[in-house]
C-alpha cells in the first residue's frame, strides 16, 4: 500500500525517483535506467526541461516529423509535426502534394481579437451597477495603463469593456466582457494580469461608491480569466479544382467529389460521426500547436467549443460541389502566439518556427488550418475508397515489427511481405518466427 509523501517538490530529482521506486514501482525491472536514459547529457538543456513543469522526473519524448509540400497562399511550407500516431504524418504530407499539384491552400485569418472575463455577484439593482461601471469605465482602463504599456506600443491592447447581464441565466451573474489584441503573443498572461487588475481597480471603486452605500449590496468580484473560446479569433482555409483534377486510378473525380461532400454532410448531421471527423482534423492541428511551443489544451477546447457553436456539435470542415467545381474547406478559432512562452525557450520549438520561415501569430494560424484541412482530406479521401485500415496497418507495421525487437533487415523482409498479406500483430509476430527459425 503506497503511503503519503509531504515535501515531495522539495526532494532531488534521484530522492523522487527513488521514493517512486520504493513506493510504484517494486516490480518494474530497470525502472530507474528507463527513468534516467531519457534524461539529456547536456546538463543545462536538461535543466531548462526540468523547469518547463514541476517535479521533474525525467523527459517524454515524442517524435518530430515533417510534412513538407504545403503550398498556402502561392508559398511553400514545410511542416514540422509533432505526434505519436503513425499515418498523420503521411497522411498530411500526401494531401499537401495532391493539392500542391491542384493550386494548393487559400488561406485568410478572419479575425484576431481574443477575450477575457471579470465574473462578479451582484442581487442589487441593475441600474445602479449600470450607472457605477459607466462612471468607473475610464479609471478601469486607466488601471491597466502599465500592464499593457508595451502591447499598445506594438499596436495591440484591450479593445473595449463591456458589462453583461447574465441574470437570466444565473441569478444575480453579470460580468466585464473584455476583448483584447495581442499580436503575436498568444496573450494569455497580458490578458490575465489585465483582467486582475481591472477586478482590483473594479472592487476597490465599488467600496468607496455612494449607489451601493446606500443599500449595503455592493457588487462582488468572483474571479477573473481570459477564455480559450474564442470565435472572434478566427481563420479560414480553402481548396478547389474542377472535378477532372479529381480522377485518381480508377475513381471517376465527379464520384469522388460526391462521396467527400456526402461524408462532409453526414459529420453535420451526426455528432459520433462528426467527433471521430474533428478528431481527424485535431490530428493535423495538435501536432502543429505541440511543434510550435503552443498549448494545444487551449486549442482543443476552443474548437470543440466552436464544433457546437449553433447547439449540435458538427464537422469543423464544409464541403461543395457546384458547376463541377469541388470547394472544401475549413473555419476555425485559433488563439496562438509566436513570441513568448516555450516559443523562445524550447530549442525545438524555435528551429520549428525557422522551419516555418518565422510565422506571425497570423500566418500560423493560417498553417495550422490547412493542416487540419490536409488531415481532414485525407482522412476522408481513405474512408470514402480504400477504406482507413489499408494505409493505416503499413504505418502499423513498423510499431509491431519495432515492439518485436525486429532487426532492420527483418524489416526490410517484412515490409516486402506484408505488401501483399494483412497486417495484424499476430500475423507479423507469427511471420518474424518463421522468418528466425
Ligand atoms: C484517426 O486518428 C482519425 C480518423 O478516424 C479520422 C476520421 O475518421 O475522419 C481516420
Amino acid at each position: 500500500m503506497p503511503s503519503p509523501v509531504s515535501g515531495f517538490s522539495k526532494k532531488t530529482k534521484e530522492e523522487k525517483i527513488d521514493w517512486l521506486l520504493a513506493q510504484y514501482l517494486q516490480e518494474v525491472p530497470n525502472a530507474k535506467e528507463t527513468l534516467s536514459q531519457y534524461w539529456n547529457t547536456d546538463a543545462s538543456l536538461q535543466a531548462l526541461h526540468d523547469d518547463f513543469i514541476e517535479n521533474t522526473i525525467t523527459n517524454y519524448y515524442l517524435p518530430l516529423g515533417i510534412a513538407p509540400n504545403f503550398l498556402i497562399n502561392d508559398r511553400l511550407f514545410a511542416i514540422p509535426m509533432v505526434i505519436e500516431e503513425s499515418s498523420v504524418v503521411a497522411a498530411a504530407s500526401n494531401a499537401a502534394k495532391f493539392w500542391m499539384e491542384r493550386g494548393g491552400f487559400k488561406t485568410k485569418v478572419i479575425s484576431t481579437q481574443k477575450n477575457g472575463q471579470v465574473y462578479l455577484n451582484f442581487f442589487g439593482k441593475k441600474e445602479s451597477l449600470t450607472t457605477f461601471f459607466t462612471e468607473i469605465k475610464p479609471k478601469l482602463v486607466e488601471s491597466i495603463e502599465q500592464v499593457q504599456k508595451n502591447m499598445t506600443k506594438r499596436g495591440g491592447g484591450l479593445i473595449a469593456i463591456e458589462l453583461k447581464d447574465c441574470t437570466e441565466a444565473l441569478g444575480g451573474f453579470y460580468q466585464l466582457h473584455c476583448t483584447f489584441e495581442t499580436l503575436d503573443a498568444m496573450g494569455a498572461n497580458f490578458i490575465n494580469s489585465c483582467l486582475e487588475t481591472i477586478a482590483t481597480t473594479f472592487k476597490n471603486e465599488a467600496k468607496a461608491h455612494q449607489s451601493f452605500g446606500q443599500t449595503h449590496q455592493y457588487p462582488e468580484v468572483v474571479m477573473s480569466i481570459l477564455s480559450n473560446f474564442v470565435p472572434e479569433c478566427l481563420v479560414r482555409a480553402e481548396v478547389s479544382c474542377h472535378v477532372s483534377e479529381l480522377e485518381q486510378n480508377d475513381i471517376d473525380g465527379t464520384d469522388f467529389a460526391k462521396k467527400i461532400v456526402r461524408s462532409v454532410a453526414i459529420a453535420h448531421a451526426e455528432p459520433r460521426r462528426a467527433v471521430t471527423h474533428n478528431k481527424g482534423i485535431m490530428n493535423g492541428i495538435d501536432a502543429v500547436i505541440l511543434a510550435t511551443g503552443n498549448d494545444f489544451r487551449a486549442v482543443e477546447a476552443g474548437v470543440h467549443a466552436y464544433a457546437s457553436k449553433n447547439g449540435q456539435y458538427k464537422s469543423l470542415t464544409h464541403a461543395s460541389l457546384e458547376n463541377d467545381i469541388f470547394s472544401f474547406w475549413i473555419e476555425i478559432p485559433l488563439a496562438l502566439g509566436t513570441v513568448g512562452g516555450l516559443t523562445t525557450l524550447h530549442p525545438l520549438v524555435k528551429i520549428a518556427l525557422e522551419i516555418l520561415q518565422k510565422p506571425t501569430a497570423k500566418e500560423l494560424m493560417q498553417i495550422v488550418a490547412a493542416a487540419g484541412l490536409a488531415q481532414n482530406f485525407a482522412a476522408l479521401r481513405s474512408l470514402v475508397t480504400v477504406g482507413i485500415q489499408k494505409g493505416h496497418m503499413k504505418m502499423h507495421l513498423m510499431n509491431i515489427l519495432n515492439s518485436l525487437e525486429a532487426s532492420p533487415s527483418e524489416k526490410d523482409k517484412a515490409v516486402i511481405h506484408f505488401d501483399k498479406n494483412a497486417v495484424s500483430h499476430t500475423a507479423v509476430a507469427t511471420y518474424l518466427t518463421h522468418l528466425r527459425s
